[in-house]
């Protein structure tokens, strides 16, 4: 199912993210108008997802918070997404260590900021959890997931995840 909402993520990649995102409790780090926020709320137990909703270099400069909250409504998510508007460095240190199942990052692209949120990431999962990154393969994603040293478990277009 791909939700009627803009977003450069493929069909292929997110059957993948649904799959990932299946019964687990979930951390979304960049979720602008709720694409992703909505694919992984349809399956998963509950998605924790963090924006500051107001753009990056790439996406450009606006604030995406209303759309995704009319989002959210319209395909009936709600209740299972705890929206955290804030920024990544700001809002991941603040959430309990351990509490996440598999976490998916399409925040900001530059290798800094990859390597910095993945770090950040890493103590909130659970033993054994998957990692997965948007655009592998473009700006400096795949710099800092190799940086990071994990093992590569797939890879669906740009979308790579890492087991941790
Ligand atoms: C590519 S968009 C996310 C796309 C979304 N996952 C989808 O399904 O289409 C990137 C988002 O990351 C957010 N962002 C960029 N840097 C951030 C940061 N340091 N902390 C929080 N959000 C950030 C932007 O506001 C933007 O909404």
């Amino acid at each position: 199912m791909r939700p009627d909402i803009w977003s450069a993520i493929t069909n292929a990649e997110t059957k993948r993210l649904a799959e990932l995102a299946t019964g687990r409790r979930v951390l979304e780090v960049g979720s602008q108008f709720g694409y992703s926020t909505v694919v992984m709320a349809l399956v998963a137990t509950a998605v924790h997802a963090v924006d500051w909703h107001q753009g990056d270099d790439i996406v450009g400069d606006h604030d995406s918070l209303p759309k995704l909250w009319v989002n959210l409504g319209r395909y009936d998510v709600r209740e299972r997404v705890v929206v955290h508007v804030g920024r990544s460095e700001t809002v991941l240190p603040l959430l309990p260590a351990g509490s996440f199942d598999f976490a998916f990052h399409d925040a900001d692209h530059t290798t800094e900021a990859v390597l910095t949120d993945a770090r950040l990431i890493l103590p909130l999962l659970a033993p054994g959890a998957l990692l997965a990154f948007h655009d592998f393969g473009r700006y400096g994603v795949r710099e800092a997931v190799e940086a990071l040293g994990l093992e590569q478990v797939s890879l669906t277009h740009s979308l790579v995840v890492v087991q941790t």
